[in-house]
């Protein structure tokens, strides 16, 4: 679903004009849709509905307490990648026995607050760290549940930034070493295998990337089965793409059936860890426009958002629509729309024909994953405010950060 829409000729968020949250709470803000989020949890689910299932969202996309609090009533899972994002989990309410943790760099620590947590999973990357579970688990006189993350070696036809399945990347267990890492595992007393997981990258518009790596899996659980090792789950991680533009990702009907044709009549449980899809289009940054600053080369719009608040672009040129709260009568130009970070990368959108004037509030849409969780306080910029918008009511759920916060845990020298 679309919850953003022009009523009127103002932008809305399900009921609320976006002109009203950016009046009440300032800008930068992000500000996110309950009814999207949960239209797009709820899709997910359905489409796995003939399965024994569990959807872990993948809390990086969006860890916002707001956020992770809709998810968690709906009855979701979580992946999580440190302890940082378990603490979150529990405190917006999660079910801790539905959380799988994903990551490289476990460190004891982290393990130990997940097997007090008591999580469903440890998705293990590497044959060290199998080692070092084990230990952290039989400190603590526990078993510790595990899967294996295996790199199936495919290619996912993403940014290489966000592709995680090759193996020149550093994620997972080589394939070809997954069954004695497997062997390995099943020798350790603290450990009790529960799964095969994998995830190949992000922002995946086509199937077949998915089905090539479920193939490899379903191969290594074979060949598990053989040395008498049972297999309860299978996590296919997450890594469906949404549309920005132009993209064209398979709806999410047609992934699982992909999917569950290849998985026949295998009886494994299924994990999910998809976080983009999920609150992607659910979310739009709210920003206004400082000055426009007309020149013979290019024409730019400053806006009071910058790179800190949303690093997508300068990260991976990635496009975000530039959406006016109004349609206004200023002549039409092509705008690059820039924040006040002092680098030329700070772009939030290039060449845009927009027909703003400065005062004038944009939303930068398709915001809601991978906007406010990489944010940063670059150039000491406070963080902006999200707001969760319900029908016709708005719940301001992070307080903009104060530069006071910022500096809060710095010392000078002593005299
Ligand atoms: N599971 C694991 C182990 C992951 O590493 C990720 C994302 C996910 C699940 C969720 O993937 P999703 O469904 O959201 O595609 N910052 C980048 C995206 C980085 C993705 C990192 N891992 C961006 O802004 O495009």
């Amino acid at each position: 679903m679309n919850a953003f829409t022009y009523r009127d000729g103002s932008l809305h968020a399900e009921n609320v004009p976006l002109a009203d949250i950016a009046a009440r709470f300032g800008t930068p803000c992000y500000v996110y849709s309950r009814a999207a989020l949960t239209a797009a949890w709820r899709s997910f689910d359905a489409a796995f509905s003939g399965r024994e299932h569990l959807v872990c969202y993948a809390v990086k996309a969006n860890p916002s307490l707001g956020v992770l609090d809709v998810f968690a009533r709906l009855g979701s899972g979580f992946d999580i990648v440190s302890g940082g994002e378990l603490a979150r989990v529990l405190a917006a309410g999660g079910d801790p026995r539905k959380v799988v943790f994903s990551g490289v760099g476990k460190t004891a620590a982290d393990m130990r607050a997940a097997l007090e947590a008591g999580i469903l999973c440890f998705n293990v990357e590497s044959a060290p760290e199998l080692e070092l579970l084990d230990r952290v688990a039989g400190g603590m006189g526990v078993v510790a549940p595990v899967s294996l993350r295996v790199n199936p070696d495919v290619d996912a036809k993403t940014h290489p930034y966000i592709a995680t399945g090759l193996k020149e990347n550093k994620f997972g267990v080589a394939y070809d070493d997954a069954l004695a890492v497997y062997r390995r595992a099943a020798t350790l007393p603290h450990l009790r295998i529960e799964g095969v997981d994998c995830h190949i990258g992000s922002q995946l518009t086509e199937t077949d990337p998915f089905v090539a790596a479920l193939e490899r899996v379903l191969a290594l659980v074979d060949a598990l089965q053989r040395d008498g090792i049972a297999v309860h789950h299978l996590d296919l991680g997450g890594g469906l793409g949404i549309r920005y533009r132009e993209e064209t990702p398979p709806p999410v009907a047609d992934y699982a059936r992909a999917l569950l044709a290849a998985l026949g009549a295998r009886p494994q449980k299924l994990l999910f860890e998809p976080g983009r899809l999920l609150t992607g289009n659910a979310g739009v940054l709210l920003s206004e426009i400082l000055y426009l600053k007309l020149g013979s080369e290019r024409n730019f719009a400053v806006v009071d958002a910058a790179m800190n608040d949303l690093m997508r672009p300068a990260l991976y040129d990635a496009w975000h629509e530039v959406l006016p709260l109004r349609a206004g009568n200023a002549p039409v130009r092509d705008y690059d729309v820039v924040g006040p970070v002092c680098e030329s990368g700070d772009f939030l959108a290039r060449g845009r024909p927009l027909a703003v004037a400065a005062g004038d509030l944009v939303a930068l849409a398709s915001a809601g994953a991978y906007g406010m969780s990489m944010a940063s306080n670059y150039n000491t910029r406070p963080r902006a405010a999200e707001v969760m918008v319900d029908g016709d009511r708005m719940h301001l759920i992070r307080e903009r950060e104060t530069v006071a916060q910022l500096i809060a845990n710095e010392r000078r020298l002593p005299d």
